[in-house]
């Protein structure tokens, strides 16, 4: 399967934002990373249902929206809407992640579960037959350009070994501090989406960058 590169536009320039989908329609980019933070799961406050309105109007690839807010059910149908294809709550901020993700998946968008860095994998057990996408956060949510944290690769392949074990189609997606460090390494421990926010947008030639994030993702 061919790897899947997700750029955040979290770490875009938001004064010019038109330009910065158009940069990434024309990239190899498969999906564009929409970072919704709230202030409360989260001690940031990003963007939210305006500006992804606004990005909607220009953007041309998979649309991927992580929320990172408390009482994620009253806005899914909204970002659904909204043009979300995939729509990843955090299973530290549902308290019936069961529910949440049968509503995402009502609406006719993937059903993703993040999991903070505290969390183990051996959570989701029961939950992976109702999921199309698992989020490993390898940073603390809240903020672009993050120090990756190493114990993710551990994460992976516990992850990767379950889901082939029973059988289920489950993407692996990283998020946070993903480089062309880390993405060769994260790609062979099972991994097959990577979320990259300072890594492209701090890059001289961000269209180069995508490219070569795909290139050793592929290795
Ligand atoms: C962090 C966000 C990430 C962030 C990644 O809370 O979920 O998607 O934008 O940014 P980098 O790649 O800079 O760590
Ligand atoms: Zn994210």
């Amino acid at each position: 399967m061919n790897k899947i590169i997700s750029p955040s536009v979290l770490a875009s320039d938001f004064a010019n934002l038109q330009k910065e989908i158009e940069m990434l329609n024309q990239s190899e980019a498969d999906w564009i990373h929409i970072d919704v933070m709230d202030g409360v799961f989260v001690p940031n406050i990003s963007f939210g249902m305006p500006v992804l309105k606004s990005i909607q109007k220009h953007n041309k690839k998979v649309l991927d929206v992580h929320l990172m807010i408390v009482k994620p059910d009253q806005y899914i149908t909204t970002f659904a809407e909204l043009g979300a294809d995939i729509i990843t709550v955090h299973y530290e901020a549902c308290d019936h992640l069961h529910r949440t993700l049968q509503l995402i998946r009502s609406t006719g968008a993937k059903a993703g579960v993040a999991i903070n860095p505290h969390t183990p994998i051996s959570v989701l057990e029961d939950i992976l037959p109702y999921l199309d996408l698992v989020l490993i956060m390898s940073v603390n949510p809240g903020f672009g350009g993050q120090k990756f944290i190493e114990n993710t690769y551990t994460k992976v392949e516990k992850l990767r070994a379950i889901i082939n074990q029973r059988g289920f189609d489950i993407n692996i997606e990283i998020d946070g501090g993903v480089n062309d460090q880390n993405i060769e390494k994260l790609s062979k421990a099972g991994a097959d989406v990577f979320v990259a926010g300072n890594f492209v947008f701090a890059s001289d030639n961000p269209i180069e960058t995508i490219k070569n994030l795909k290139i050793k993702a592929n290795l």
